[in-house]
């Protein structure tokens, strides 16, 4: 089977690549831009455990390039899309909305019309627990219609689902578009709460704490999203679907500091500021759909996951 990857030299498409690359049944195309919203090099590093391996080859192609896709759909037979290329980020999405827009919306509906055109049938997609907004039910199910979110990014992931539901219904296309819920691990991004807080306790520096520590997220390890990923490859049983990859427990921002001090052994230096608009109070995923449609269970604990990344980290 051949595989298109966008966005494959970040954290989780380099994680699917190595666990695709790992089954010799998949021929991987990995395309990038090196969105310059974090360091290039981390990006070359992502892949260099896999960058020479037989059955994967690279592009630096922007999904936006319309000519570039076409391109790229015209000379290779492609069966499935892993569409995970986006600009990420909430926070940045305010300062950039048009970019974000460009690139998370008009970006994957490039890559629809390449698959119409060219005949490749299914895609799997990265959408966002942060299309939920601020709700006040426990858990999030995908069956929700009154969805309302709270940035750019949020909405031009909501508006990439719709294309992609679009384009199964019209034009007989397959989907499965998945709402991570917060995703941790090794390689994690750099603008992540994990990420940034294990460096600033490690070096003595400044950790921002947005509001009182009440808030909540629930932290999904990049193991059991990628495994939750490979379900869906021979997912067939109905054309489009929204799922959410989560872990059905929400960990308090104070107890995430607290946990943190503790791997690390040293005290945060905490100043708090004000909750930006655009961040979610807490994200609760209910991960009953993927586990009835595709088996996902999360077996990562919070706790085994953080210390791992702990001592992943390495400046
Ligand atoms: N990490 C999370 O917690 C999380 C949560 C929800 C959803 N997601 C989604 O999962 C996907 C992967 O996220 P990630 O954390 O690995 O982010 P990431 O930034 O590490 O990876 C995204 C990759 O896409 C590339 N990219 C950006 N714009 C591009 C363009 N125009 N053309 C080609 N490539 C482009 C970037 O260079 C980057 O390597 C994204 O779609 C993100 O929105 C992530």
């Amino acid at each position: 089977m051949n595989i298109l990857v966008t966005g494959c030299a970040g954290f989780i498409g380099s994680w699917i690549c190595q666990k695709l690359l790992n089954n010799n049944d998949y021929k991987v195309i990995g395309i990038d831009n090196f969105d310059p919203y974090y360091p290039k090099e981390i990006k070359l590093d992502n892949m260099k455990d896999f960058e020479n391996n037989s059955n994967f080859s690279f592009l630096e192609i922007d999904i936006t390039d319309t000519n570039a896709m076409n391109n790229l759909f015209e000379n290779n037979s492609i069966d499935l899309v892993i569409h995970l290329a986006a600009k990420a980020g909430v926070r940045s999405s305010v300062l950039h909305p048009l970019d974000y827009d460009r690139v998370n919306t008009f970006g994957t509906l490039n890559i629809l019309d390449c698959m119409k055109k060219y005949g490749t049938k299914k895609m799997i997609f990265a959408s966002s627990s942060s299309v939920y907004g601020d709700i006040e039910k426990t858990k999030f199910t995908e069956d929700m219609t009154d969805l309302k979110p709270l940035s750019v990014y949020a909405q031009s992931k909501k508006s990439a689902e719709e294309y992609i539901g679009l384009y199964c219904r019209q034009y007989g296309l397959n989907a499965v578009c998945f709402r991570f819920f917060t995703v941790y691990g090794e390689k994690q991004r750099p603008d992540l709460a994990i990420c940034k807080f294990t460096r600033q306790i490690k070096n003595d520096l400044t950790l921002t704490m947005y509001g009182d520590g009440s808030t909540y997220r629930d932290y999904t390890h990049v193991e059991d999203i990628t495994n939750g990923i490979l379900s869906a490859i021979n997912y067939n049983k109905t054309p489009f679907e929204i799922i959410n990859l989560g872990s059905e427990n929400p960990v308090k921002l104070s107890d995430l500091i607290a946990m943190l001090e503790d791997i690390i052994g040293k005290k945060a230096n905490i100043e708090i500021k004000p909750i930006p608009g655009e961040d979610m109070k807490r994200t609760y995923a209910d991960t009953s759909k993927a586990k009835e449609l595709l088996g996902y269970i999360p077996k990562i604990d919070f706790k085994t996951g953080l210390e791992d990344y702990v001592k992943s980290y390495d400046n």
